[in-house]
């Protein structure tokens, strides 16, 4: 409202208002003829769309330390513990998704962000004791598992189950990033604008403008700045 020009009509309301009002509706109607010309396909997605992001809106939101406008999550989702998770503006989270927070005795609060404009594949777990921070416009495949824990294992005599978990370590990914399908991101730190090939188990952190390929992952290709070009990295 900061813009618009405050002159009142004839009925007190002002002009600045009337126009905006009457932009949304050309919206709205534009919107609607769109959805009228697309196929049957397509209006079911829309409608599903349009379910998902008031159930996330109107629901979900009560629950998450914060999901910012425009985001959606789609169920099933299995999620615990999301008064520690924050979900930035028009974030996708995929079906299947396992989000999973724990507050170890002892240790800060956990702190789990999925920054604005990312994508979460299908099946994705995600899971935090002390700090995962996945940049703006990550994108991650169908899969994909990012963790800044593990179960302990070191007593012989009782099951892994029965055993507590501990922090490896914050886990980040930057900015713009895409990470494959299948892949695992354990305790380390991405780069922005990175690519993690599908079925990579990245331990060690990968610099800025990598291509990580591989068990462990391997940076393959960084990019020359100079020339523009993602040169390959021989091993
Ligand atoms: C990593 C990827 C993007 C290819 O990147 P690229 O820079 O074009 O890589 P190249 O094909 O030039 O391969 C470079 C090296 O990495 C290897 N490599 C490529 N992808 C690999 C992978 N996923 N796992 C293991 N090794 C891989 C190649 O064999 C090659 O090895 P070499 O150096 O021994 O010859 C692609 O292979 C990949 O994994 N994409 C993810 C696909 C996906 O998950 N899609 C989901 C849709 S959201």
């Amino acid at each position: 409202m900061a813009n618009s020009v405050a002159v009142n009509g004839n009925d007190g309301t002002s002009i600045g208002m009337r126009e905006e009002a009457c932009t949304r509706r050309m919206g709205i109607l534009d919107r609607l003829r769109r959805f009228w010309g697309c196929s049957l396909l397509e209006k079911n997605e829309s409608i599903a769309d349009f379910y998902w992001f008031c159930k996330t809106q109107l629901y979900y939101r009560r629950f998450f330390r914060h999901i910012g406008t425009r985001s959606k999550l789609l169920a099933p989702l299995r999620l615990k513990n999301v008064h520690h998770i924050s979900i930035g503006d028009n974030v996708l989270v995929n079906k299947h998704a396992f989000l999973l927070t724990v507050a170890l005795p002892g240790r800060p609060i956990p702190r789990l962000a999925i920054n604005d404009g990312c994508v979460i594949g299908h099946m994705n777990h995600i899971t935090c004791v002390n700090e995962v921070s996945i940049g703006i416009k990550v994108l991650t495949a169908d899969g994909v598992h990012i963790s800044d824990n593990s179960h302990m294992f070191m007593d012989s005599t009782r099951a892994i189950v029965d055993q507590s978990i501990e922090s490896k370590g914050k886990v980040s990914i930057g900015e713009g990033s895409w990470i494959g399908e299948n892949a695992s991101v354990l305790s380390c730190n991405i780069g922005k604008h990175c690519v993690i090939g599908a079925n990579a188990v990245v331990i060690t952190d990968i610099p800025d403008y990598c291509v990580a390929v591989g068990i462990p992952a391997r940076v393959v290709r960084r990019f020359n700045q100079l020339t523009g070009s993602w040169d390959r990295v021989r091993a």
